[in-house]
């Protein structure tokens, strides 16, 4: 990923007033062409903690070079509605395919702009027990499927280690279906503009167990906000249209290949996971 500071203020403070569209479109190309691929502002923003603090009805404070130029209320708002039209196109699909269509279609989420693939999902969709990882890296983009490269063949050998595959046993997704460039984590405002999209597929897929592969994934979709550590090793709880499936939150591969000391752990973890399996199935 290459970032550049061309925030609004920047970029227009150093642009001729006498611009014309055609100049603007070249600007911007250089941009691309030069490898820029992420805006950043002039300062880090907690943008959630302002939206929150602007929405209670608004603080005396003086307003922030941002706001006052009138830039966040607009990306704030926005950020909300969005993640409201992902919601709609989510419960107007009755299916695993309708759901990959709309996602394919929806350009709410900026990180689809510079993926080259959707990566909706692998493995077996008549399976019910359902993988839930982070984001696509650089081996999914390109192949528009879930879990491959090194991180995927380590996913394999956890399974395998209890006798799963996921030609046969499971099902596998993300929470973000788009690349975060140069394999960032995944922001706030994309996790709340991507969340519809994986419940609904959690809801379609009818999983009877969830595994929530590190703690992004487990936090958004279990609302806490502990690190991975403080969460493997227990059995949480989903609703799932009313119904309560068991979810095992197990550490990320890509924590395991950095951590092997970790597989310990994850060992013990996938050990429950079969004698849940199995109790279910005998
Ligand atoms: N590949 C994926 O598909 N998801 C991850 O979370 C990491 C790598």
């Amino acid at each position: 990923m290459a970032g550049m500071d061309i925030s609004i203020e920047n970029r227009f403070n150093h642009m001729p007033d006498n611009m014309e569209e055609r100049d603007i479109l070249s600007l911007l190309q250089w941009y691309v062409d030069s490898g820029v691929n992420e805006t950043i502002d002039d300062l880090p923003q907690d943008w959630f903690e302002l939206s929150r603090s602007l929405s209670k009805n608004p603080p005396e404070k003086p307003p922030s070079p941002t706001e006052k130029s009138g830039v966040l209320p607009k990306k704030m708002v926005s950020i909300e509605h969005i993640a409201q039209d992902a919601a709609r196109m989510a419960a107007s699909c009755n299916s695993l395919r309708e759901l990959n269509d709309a996602i394919k279609d929806f350009d709410g989420c900026s990180l689809k702009k510079i993926a080259t693939n959707t990566v909706f999902s692998d493995g077996n969709t008549d399976s019910d027990i359902m993988v839930i990882g982070e984001a696509p890296g650089v081996e999914e983009d390109r192949h528009g499927k879930a879990f491959l490269g090194e991180n995927g063949q380590m996913l394999d050998r956890m399974f395998k280690a209890i006798g799963l595959s996921r030609e046969d046993d499971f099902y596998i997704t993300n929470i973000l279906p788009w690349r975060p460039p140069g394999n960032r984590k995944p922001l706030a405002e994309e996790i709340t503009i991507c969340l519809p999209f994986i419940r609904r597929h959690i809801e379609l897929f009818n999983p009877r167990l969830l595994i929530l592969l590190g703690g992004i994934s487990t936090n958004s979709l279990m609302g806490s906000d502990l690190g991975i550590t403080r969460l493997r090793g227990k059995w949480l709880e989903y609703d799932l249209c009313g119904k309560t499936i068991p979810v095992r939150p197990l550490f990320h591969p890509a924590y395991l290949l950095k951590q092997p000391k970790a597989k310990a752990d994850t060992w013990k973890d996938l050990l429950e996971i079969k004698a849940e399996i199995g109790e279910k199935t005998e």
